[in-house]
């Protein structure tokens, strides 16, 4: 028989109080019963989503610094909802450029209570686009434009765009192990500095890139 979400929530934060467990497992609930119906979400086996996924926006959110974080490209929430859910005195920012996650996004705001976080319906490759969080996050940000892409090109690509935001001062990825594969320019760049995630649950692991960006406006 099959674990409920409650139950596999329980099992992989055992660490966490009630309430966050509770957070957690409300929200997953909500975001598999529109993904019946919608498909927001990477993959429909419950217990791969929330040990690989949620998980490892768990472990993510403990690296983060900042006051306002961005997560662009959030889709379903992750790690946006994860990272609002654990740190309720910062300030969150939703952003993607489809209806279906604005709306699913909406209605968990409102039904989970999480009074930390705003969403945002942009498309962040237009030109006119401006960040205003000093922390900018994404996971397996995508789409047609930028999806043939070499990873260093895509990660290049992505972090031009948020540095002219003058208010970000870092950016974090959450990806694969090609981050390890940068070349020094790139490094340099942005000063790319990579940790991995550990996981008890799977034997490959993810990586984070942390980008520092110069020439801030202090706010
Ligand atoms: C593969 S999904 C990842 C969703 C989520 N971060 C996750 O890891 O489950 C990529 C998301 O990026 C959004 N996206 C793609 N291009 C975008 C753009 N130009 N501006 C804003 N959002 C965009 C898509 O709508 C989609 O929700």
């Amino acid at each position: 028989m099959s674990s409920s979400i409650e139950e596999i929530v329980k099992d992989t934060f055992d660490k966490e109080e009630e309430s966050v467990l509770s957070d957690i497992s409300n929200y997953l609930t909500l975001l598999f019963k529109w993904h019946d119906t919608n498909n927001i979400v990477s993959s429909s086996d419950v217990e791969y989503v929330i040990k690989r996924e949620i998980y490892d926006s768990y472990e993510f959110s403990k690296l983060l610094t900042g006051s306002s974080i961005s997560d662009i490209g959030t889709g379903g929430g992750i790690p946006g909802i994860i990272i609002a859910i654990l740190n309720p005195n910062t300030e969150i920012v939703l952003i993607d450029r489809k209806s279906t996650f604005i709306d699913f996004l909406t209605i968990a705001k409102s039904e989970l209570k999480l009074e930390n976080i705003s969403i945002v319906k942009k498309d962040i490759l237009k030109a006119s686009f401006y960040l205003s969080t000093d922390t900018v996050v994404m996971k397996n940000f995508s789409n047609k434009k930028i999806s043939k892409m070499s990873f260093e090109k895509k990660i290049i690509h992505l972090m031009r765009i948020i540095k002219k935001s003058k208010r970000v001062t870092k950016a974090y990825m959450l990806t694969g192990s090609p981050v390890l594969e940068l070349s020094k320019e790139c490094v340099k760049e942005f000063d790319l500095k990579t940790s991995k995630i550990s996981t008890p649950f799977f034997d490959t692991n993810r990586f984070v890139a942390e980008a520092t960006f110069e020439n801030i406006i202090n706010s």
